[in-house]
């Protein structure tokens, strides 16, 4: 079924980091600064700027992408990765009993967040919802590692490997039923020890979309689909992780 950003992306293994664009109004698009939504990143991304000059980040506390043009949320408190259920957490609480950062005004977690570190969606996943991660990778990693959860099962794993047999790849799969399926693998491999990096991923109706610092990288199709049933987003492995956020746009 085609989609308005039609399915011929990048597939696994292309070896080609943006064959098309992403959603003109996230995607790809010329990164002036505030110009990307969610983080606005200047232009000049990745500009290794030490975890506490972020580029384009908001300081602590401050509401989250400002003054980015985010395009989505309009509606007043919901900036991106706000939970929309009344009584709901702000979204990136950390699972660790004792682990809640220190609120900023907004209720958004102000500071480095812990990891291994679980992003609830309260309402599950569904086409139009963007999640973004800001984090730097920690010198000599190994390994990062997404996976969005249902129940038991990883709907969607995404597994950037430093150093698989003295070689860089981006590892994908689906695990059911405890069993994990057929691997999909990327070769253009964006993350860099000790470096910052904004993870984004966009579900659509047929796939996930993931994007590594404002370019498109592979997208994955769905395997279980009942999004909605993707109950939380595990991040993992060796990075210090800044932000994990959710928004429709
Ligand atoms: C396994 C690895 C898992 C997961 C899986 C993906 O070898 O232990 O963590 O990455 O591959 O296929």
């Amino acid at each position: 079924m085609a989609d308005s950003f039609s399915l011929n992306d990048a597939v696994s293994g292309s070896g080609n980091p943006n064959p098309q664009g992403w959603p003109a109004a996230w995607g790809n698009q010329p990164a002036g600064p505030g110009g990307y939504p969610g983080a606005a990143y200047p232009g000049t991304y990745p500009g290794q700027a030490p975890p506490a000059t972020y580029p384009g980040q908001a300081p602590p506390g401050a509401y989250p992408g400002a003054p980015g043009a985010y395009p989505g949320p309009t509606a007043p408190g919901a900036y991106p990765g706000q939970p929309s259920g009344p009584g709901t957490y702000p979204p990136g609480q950390p699972s660790a009993p004792g682990a809640y950062p220190a609120a900023g005004p907004f209720g958004t977690p102000a500071g480095p967040l812990t990891v291994p570190y679980d992003l609830p969606f309260p309402g599950g996943v569904m086409p139009r919802m963007l999640i973004t991660i800001l984090g730097t990778v920690k010198p000599n990693a190994n390994r990062i590692a997404l996976d969005f959860k249902r129940g038991n099962d990883v709907a969607f794993h995404f597994n950037p490997r430093f150093n698989e047999d003295n070689k860089r790849v981006i590892v994908c799969n689906t695990k059911q039923d405890n069993v994990w399926g057929k691997e999909e693998r990327q070769s253009v491999f964006p993350f860099e020890s000790g470096k910052p990096f904004k993870i984004q991923v966009l579900a659509e109706a047929d796939h996930f979309k993931v994007a590594v610092n404002d370019a498109h990288l592979l997208q994955y199709n769905h395997r279980m689909k009942n999004l909605n049933e993707i109950n939380k987003l595990g991040i993992s492995g060796d990075i210090d992780l800044t932000s994990a956020t959710h928004a429709m746009i």
